[in-house]
This record gives C-alpha cells, sequence and structure tokens, in this order.
C-alpha cells in the first residue's frame, strides 16, 4: 500500500499524539512508583533491613563463640582437673558449684566417669527456666576418659527479636515484590492498550484520509484535463464536507468556462460569417441594377410585331423583375446581418416589452413566400406578473424576437396549412434570471440539429438564409444572456433565452 505525502503526514500526526501520550503516562506513572519508594516501599529499604538481619546472625554466632570459651574455660579449668585426677568427687562438686557463681550464664555443670555415671552436678534452677532462656548442652571430655557436660543459658530475647525481625523482613519483601510487580504489570497493560488504540487510530486515520486523497486525486487528474483543454469534465460530488464544496465549486468553473468559451467561439465565427455576408451582399447587390435595367430597356424597346417573340420577352422580364427582388431581399438580410449594430443596453422591465413588441403583431405577415396562403397559427402571451427588470436594447432584442416567432409561425404553418395551431411567446423570473420563451406546437427540431439551427446559413427552407437563429444569438449573448433550444411542452420547438437579473432586483 503507497502512501501519499498527506497521508503520511496524517499517520505521523496520529503516531506522534499517541507516543506523546505513552510517554506522558509513563512518566507519571514513574512518578507513581518513585512515590511509593520515597514512602519507603523499595529494594534498598529490603536490603537494608535484610542486612541487620544478618547483624543478629553475628551477635547470634558471637554468643555461640562465647559459649564454647565458656565450655572450654569450665571443662579445662585446673581444679577441676586435680579434682578428677585425685577421684574427689566432693572437690568437683565444689568447683561445679563455683563455676556456677563465676559464669552468669552457665546454668548446669555435670561431670561424668567414662561409663556415664555421674560423679558432681551442680545447677540453678532460675538458670535452667527454658521459658526465659534459650538452653545449650556442650560436653568436653575429662582427662580421665569421663566429660563433663555444660549447660549454657541465654536470654530468649535476641532469638525472638530476630524472629520477629526476619519476620517483617519477609513481609516487607513480599511489599517490595508486589510494588514493582504491580507498576510492571500496569505499564504493560497499559502500553499494550495503548499500543492496539494506535493501531485503531492508525486503520481509521488510513481509511479517512484515504477518502479525502481519493477524491483529491480524482480533482487534481481532473483540473489537469482542463488544463489540456478538455472542457467536458464533471466530477461527481455528494457530500457536505469540504472537499464537495471544492468539488461543486471546480464543477460550476469548468462550466463557466466553457460557456465563455463556447461564447467566444460563436462571436469569432459569427464575426467571420458577417465578414463573409458583407463581401456577399456587396457582389450581389452592385451588378442587380444594371442587369434590372438592361432587361428593362430590352422589354421596353422591342417594336417587332412577332407575338411568339414578345410572350418570351414578357415572361423573361417579369423573371428577372421576381428573381431581382428575391436577390434584393437576400442582399437586405446579409446586409443586416453584417451590420448588426453592438448592444446599448437600457433598464427596462421584460415582461412590458414582450407585450409592448408584439402588440400589433399579425402572424399572418410573417408566413413568409413559401406558404403565403396557409392559416397562421394563434399567437399566445405568457407574461409572468411579477416585475422582471433586465438590462436590454429593446431595438435589438425586438429584431431578434421577431426572428423566433417568425420561424415558429412558418414551421407550424408548414405543419398545419389549415390553422389550428399556437405559438406561445413567454417571460418570467427563474432565480437570477430572467427567461423568454418561444414556443410551439409544430414539428419540433431532432436532438441532433439542435446546435447547429444557430450556425448562419443552416437553412431547410427554399426561400430561407438561415441568418434568422444566427441573429438572435449574437443578439443574445451581446444580452451576456444565453439560449438553448429544447422540446417544447406543447410538441414543438422551444427556444429558451436567459438573461440576467438587473442588479437593483436580484
Ligand atoms: N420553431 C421552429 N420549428 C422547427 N424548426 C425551426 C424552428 N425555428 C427554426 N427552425 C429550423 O432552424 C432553421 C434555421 O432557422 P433560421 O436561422 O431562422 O433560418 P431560416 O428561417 O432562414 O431557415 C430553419 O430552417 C428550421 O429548419
Ligand atoms: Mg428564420
Amino acid at each position: 500500500m503507497r502512501l501519499s505525502r498527506f497521508e503520511r503526514r496524517i499517520l505521523g500526526a496520529i503516531v506522534a499524539v499517541a507516543l506523546v501520550t505513552l510517554g506522558g503516562a509513563l512518566w507519571f506513572g514513574q512518578g507513581a512508583v518513585s512515590e511509593a519508594y520515597a514512602v519507603g516501599v523499595n529494594q534498598r529499604v529490603l536490603d537494608q533491613l535484610r542486612s541487620s538481619l544478618e547483624v543478629y546472625q553475628r551477635h547470634f554466632v558471637a554468643l555461640r563463640e562465647d559459649a564454647e570459651r565458656t565450655a572450654d574455660a569450665v571443662a579445662y579449668d585446673r581444679r577441676a582437673q586435680r579434682a578428677i585426677d585425685a577421684s574427689d568427687d566432693a572437690a568437683l562438686g565444689a568447683f561445679a558449684e563455683d563455676a556456677l557463681d563465676r559464669y552468669p550464664n552457665v546454668a548446669r555443670v555435670v561431670a561424668l566417669d567414662p561409663d556415664g555415671r555421674e560423679r558432681a552436678r551442680a545447677e540453678r534452677a532460675a538458670r535452667l527456666d527454658e521459658d526465659e532462656n534459650r538452653l545449650l548442652v556442650l560436653e568436653r571430655p575429662a582427662g580421665d576418659g569421663g566429660r563433663f557436660s555444660v549447660t549454657l543459658a541465654t536470654d530468649w530475647e535476641p532469638f525472638r527479636a530476630h524472629q520477629r525481625a526476619a519476620e517483617l523482613v519477609e513481609v516487607y519483601a513480599q511489599l517490595v515484590e508486589g510494588a514493582t510487580y504491580v507498576s510492571g504489570f500496569y505499564t504493560a497493560v497499559y502500553i499494550a492498550f495503548l499500543l492496539s488504540v494506535i493501531i485503531v487510530a492508525l486503520a481509521v486515520g488510513i481509511v479517512v484520509s484515504r477518502r479525502v486523497t481519493r477524491r483529491v486525486a480524482v480533482l487534481a487528474s481532473a483540473t489537469e484535463r482542463v488544463g489540456r483543454g478538455d472542457l467536458s469534465v464533471e466530477v461527481a460530488s455528494d457530500g457536505k464536507d469540504e472537499i464537495a464544496e471544492l468539488t461543486r465549486a471546480f464543477n460550476a468553473m469548468v462550466r463557466d468556462i466553457r460557456t465563455s468559451r463556447d461564447r467566444i467561439e460563436y462571436l469569432q465565427r459569427i464575426g467571420a460569417w458577417q465578414d463573409f455576408a458583407r463581401r456577399l451582399a456587396h457582389e450581389i447587390k452592385n451588378p442587380l441594377t444594371p442587369i434590372q435595367l438592361a432587361v428593362q430597356q430590352v422589354h421596353r424597346t422591342y417594336q417587332g410585331d412577332d407575338p411568339r417573340y414578345r410572350r418570351t420577352l414578357d415572361d423573361a422580364a417579369a423573371i428577372v423583375e421576381e428573381e431581382i427582388a428575391t436577390l434584393r431581399r437576400l442582399v437586405g438580410e446579409f446586409h443586416e446581418f453584417a451590420r448588426l449594430p453592438v448592444a446599448a443596453l437600457e433598464p427596462a422591465e421584460l415582461t412590458g416589452f414582450v407585450e409592448r413588441a408584439l402588440r400589433g403583431l399579425e402572424p399572418e405577415a410573417l408566413l413568409g413566400e413559401a406558404a403565403p396562403t396557409a392559416s397562421a397559427p394563434a399567437l399566445i402571451v405568457e407574461v409572468d406578473e411579477r416585475p422582471t427588470p433586465v438590462q436590454i436594447d429593446a431595438q435589438m432584442l425586438r429584431r431578434a424576437l421577431d426572428n423566433l416567432v417568425r420561424n415558429a409561425v412558418q414551421a407550424v404553418a408548414a405543419a398545419a396549412p389549415d390553422g389550428g395551431g399556437r405559438v406561445v411567446v413567454a417571460a418570467r423570473r427563474d432565480g437570477a434570471s430572467a427567461v423568454l420563451e418561444v414556443r410551439d406546437d409544430g414539428p419540433g427540431i431532432a436532438e441532433a440539429d439542435r446546435q447547429r439551427v444557430f450556425d448562419p446559413y443552416y437553412t431547410t427552407k427554399s426561400d430561407g438564409t438561415g441568418l434568422g437563429l444566427a441573429i438572435v444569438k449574437k443578439v443574445v449573448l451581446e444580452h451576456d444572456g444565453s439560449i438553448e433550444c429544447v422540446a417544447a411542452p406543447e410538441g414543438g420547438a422551444c427556444f429558451r433565452i436567459r438573461l440576467p437579473l438587473a442588479p437593483e432586483a436580484a
């Protein structure tokens, strides 16, 4: 899986935040452990306690050594040796009694002969109390093969103290071990928890940033296509976030560029056609008058009496007159097209303009030469009650409206020569634009032709010039408007003009 820079940055941020959290938590945790140390639950104190047990141990060793020395001192006393050598049991008893006086830690002295029989015995009952004292019996050989048994008494207290201390150290050792274990355990659990949080955050981060980057990448490639001049791009923009907004703005921008490019292209094309129309009008118009005059003169000056030739001349003169009239009309249209003025926009109210423009307009007068005898369709006006303020050149827009109505009347009359058809002119507000529509119930225009009907010289009529809609479109573009050809609800064609609403009302 390759990550984009944006994705790497987001994931880096997630990891950084997680690590800072982890570090902080461990630091505070460490603080808590130090706190425990400060209170005294730690290994050093434990070691200290253990070494104090050793002090007891050494004390016990010293006590034992002292006991051994005392036993030696008693057994190897010269008086004792003499009493044994002399087999003087009384002296031996006196010696033993004496030893008890001399050594306060000796509790009993017993002298035994080689057969183990008792020769003498001396003891202190108080010292022999086992509740008070810890008793240790040491034996030493006597000179004649007999033995001395010396019982030494040591106060129980240091042993008991040692016992208690040892128990305490044991308890404390568990405490220290527990504290270390507890903090270690919690650290491990915490790290594991945080790691799983990091993993989940990374997964979520990848998914979220993937969604964003994928859509940004789509936009980027669309931008590239626009850069290469492809203005047909449209990026799907579902959702409500900033990227969807950006996408919608992008689409609107491309649409605007497309519209203005189409507009520029159309105006350039129209400009070229206007040049052509001007030259054509000029070239045709000049020879018309001499031709007409010459034919008239030939017609007038014939004095002969050949009736057949006379008739031929009459016919020729009539045909020439007629064709010249047609040519003059074409020249007039070319001329009009070539010299379309620049629109001079003035504030006006669209519905009022439409009513004025259509008042006194006779559909019959618009029928044209191809079907002069057909019944004209009814002309219906549908205007919005709300005022629709616009900026228009009334004279030019009137000519455009005239051309549209003329086309509609002719199309309807051609399809229904016996009448009954209708042409609707509608004006209304629609959002930020004013709409002017000319609709009819005629044959309509095939989908494939709806673009090129606006091309100059495109016509399907025998007497048409194909200039009418070109003039209309040029006029509309000069009004900063747009025009489209769609299917009319009435069944025929619908030409829809959109003009910007005037600022004060928009
Ligand atoms: N209302 C309409 N219904 C059907 N076809 C139409 C209509 N308006 C225009 N057209 C078609 O568009 C062509 C071009 O119209 P236009 O530019 O006015 O030239 P012209 O009227 O001289 O033919 C017409 O020849 C016709 O085929
Ligand atoms: Mg026309």
